[in-house]
């Protein structure tokens, strides 16, 4: 039997679109992305994370020589978030956004990988957790849940 199944997202004509929470979020993760350390792509990508008590963790990607020991902007603030207050692994929203060598922001949409490790937490907190993905200058993108942008995730 053929099955379908449907995404829904909302898609915001700019940052200036977006809730003011939302905004200063993103603002957070573009300076964020400041912290990125990524001499082999040159693209720069920063995540800001919001518990659900208002506390914002940030990341940005971390690379390496050995190209696959590095890890993204997403991973970086979720595992950082997750470290440091293991007592709050309650997470409302997620901006991310991509930084190019010229400075431009641009989209940065998680990865396999980082959706697999967001959907973790999300599971385990039992609420969904949004993502605010930047797409150009006049597109934002808002998933309501990371199960959105991956499902059918493995769970054990
Ligand atoms: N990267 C992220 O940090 N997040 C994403 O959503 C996609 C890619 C990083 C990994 C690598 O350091 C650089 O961007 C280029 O792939």
């Amino acid at each position: 039997m053929l099955k379908t199944l449907n995404i829904n997202y909302e898609e915001y004509n700019g940052v200036d679109e977006l809730t003011a929470a939302d905004r200063e979020l993103m603002e957070q993760a573009a300076k964020a992305a400041a912290g990125a350390y990524a001499p082999y792509s040159r693209f720069h990508v920063g995540a800001a994370l919001r518990l659900a008590d208002g506390t914002v963790v940030c990341g940005s990607n971390q690379e390496n020589a050995a190209y696959p020991s590095g890890l993204c902007a997403e991973r970086t603030a979720i595992f950082a978030a997750s470290a440091q207050y293991p007592e709050r692994r309650d997470y409302e929203s997620l901006a991310i956004v991509g930084i190019n060598e010229n400075g431009v922001r641009c989209e940065a949409s998680p990865c396999g990988a980082c959706r697999q490790v967001l959907a973790e937490y999300e599971q385990q907190q039992g609420h969904p957790l949004r993502v605010v993905c930047y797409v150009n200058e006049g597109c934002v993108r808002v998933f309501k849940s990371v199960a959105d942008l991956l499902p059918f995730s493995f769970q054990f």
